[in-house]
């Protein structure tokens, strides 16, 4: 009896409530005993998108970082902003890099090495990153579409139609602060390792020219517990040289400047996003720069993303990333013992509600053609994707 009992603790609380799976949200007053293990994540591929969004498989959109001006304005050049449009996150790119890095394991060593590890999860960051912060997430609700091939989960975002317009009809307001963190970026990045010339430029008078179609993404492989992991994210710069590893990433961040103890108690839970984005994608450093709300920059604090949870820990509001490695992993758990399927094709809908947990369900025919989008697609995988693994 010993045995069933063990098992039964270490399964998730599932129940099912007509056709819907629930897990319940985690205890925030409490510190798991023993929180799972994250390995420290190894890139894989790095990939470019160019300035009219075409992904190849170089580093051409690397940026190396440079201090800021101090002063600048990070409105400036908003009226020129190329801006690259809120899309369903697809999981496409991530398949193609994670594909090509498959092939040149079996090309590079064909007689050892050249058996790919099995993944047991393969994401964006984004998603990862909500999916470890929810906890303490308040407010936003979100929802996946989860795929089970084999023994490997996808997890891209589900967005509506509606939702996708929201996201592109911005508040000028909003439009105008999300513009501030893009020209933040511009303002500490170069395209030149060492390039400190090209700050001298920027504070006599910067081109302000910001295209969000440019971005730099590294593909990593970590491991949550005992499942694979493979997510893949942008990298806004590094510092230096860039190495190969991800010693050198830099993630840039913007916000108001902190002018008393309200402002600093929102710094304080920003920082758990700041954090989590960045160890998961093994990025060591996280420049922050603080604006006025009128978008002048006025002065920049670099954290190490290991030291942020320390930064936080006593604090009224304070949050451990912990319980949020311990619920990711809950939560991986619930997808693996929930999600089933026979072909590998189905699409199963998974619910986030804060406050109050996860509840997930198989799409139905209509549900399915929501998803697939009249695309050349099986779920949400690509037609070519899913002939390289169909089971
Ligand atoms: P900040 O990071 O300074 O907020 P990232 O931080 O992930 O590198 O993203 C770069 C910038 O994109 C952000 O700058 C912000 O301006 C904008 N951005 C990111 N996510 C956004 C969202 N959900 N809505 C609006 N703007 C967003
Ligand atoms: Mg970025
Ligand atoms: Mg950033």
């Amino acid at each position: 009896r010993k045995a069933d009992d063990a098992e039964l603790v270490d399964r998730p609380p599932i129940r099912k409530r007509s056709s819907y799976f629930t897990l319940q949200y985690p205890s925030l007053s409490q510190a798991p005993s023993k929180p799972p293990p994250f390995q420290q994540p190894t890139p894989l591929v790095t990939f470019s998108y160019t300035p009219d969004h075409v992904l190849e498989f170089n580093d051409s959109a690397l940026r190396y970082f440079v201090d800021p001006p101090l002063g600048a304005d990070l409105g400036y050049g908003y009226d020129k902003w190329i801006r690259r449009p809120d899309e369903r996150g697809r999981l496409d790119a991530l398949l193609m890099a994670w594909s090509r890095f498959k092939k040149s394991l079996s090309e590079g060593h064909p007689s050892s090495q050249s058996k790919p590890p099995d993944i047991g999860v393969m994401s964006w960051r984004g998603i990862m990153t909500k999916m470890l912060i929810a906890p303490y997430e308040e407010r936003d609700a979100w929802e996946l579409n989860v795929m089970r091939v084999g023994e490997t989960f996808y997890l891209e975002e589900h967005l509506t139609d509606a939702k996708l317009q929201e996201k592109n009809t911005m508040e000028p307001r909003h439009r105008l602060q999300s513009y501030y963190g893009y020209a933040f970026e511009s303002y500490c990045t170069t395209s030149a390792p060492g390039g400190r010339g090209d700050t001298v430029s920027k504070v006599r008078g910067w081109g302000g020219d910001v295209n969000t179609n440019v971005q730099w993404c590294s593909i990593v492989k970590t491991k949550l517990g005992d499942r694979r992991i493979v997510i893949g994210g942008e990298v806004d710069c590094v510092r230096g040289r860039h190495s190969g590893s991800t010693d050198d990433f830099v993630e840039l961040k913007t916000s108001l400047a902190i002018r008393g103890l309200s402002d600093e108690k929102k710094f304080e839970k920003k920082l758990l996003k700041f954090y989590m984005q960045s160890f998961l994608l093994g990025v060591p450093e996280i420049v922050v720069g603080f604006r006025k709300p009128s978008g002048q920059l006025t002065t920049t604090q670099s954290f190490q993303t290991v030291q942020i949870p320390r930064h936080v820990r006593g604090k009224p509001g304070a949050w451990d990333p912990l319980i949020c490695l311990h619920w990711g992993d809950r939560f991986l758990s619930f997808l693996f013992n929930t999600v089933q399927t026979k072909t590998g094709k189905d699409v199963w809908r998974v619910t986030f509600t804060p406050k109050v947990g996860i509840a997930a369900t198989v799409l139905d025919g209509a549900g399915m053609e929501e998803v697939v989008g009249g695309e050349d697609r099986i779920g949400f995988l690509p037609r070519w994707y899913w002939d390289e693994v169909a089971p």
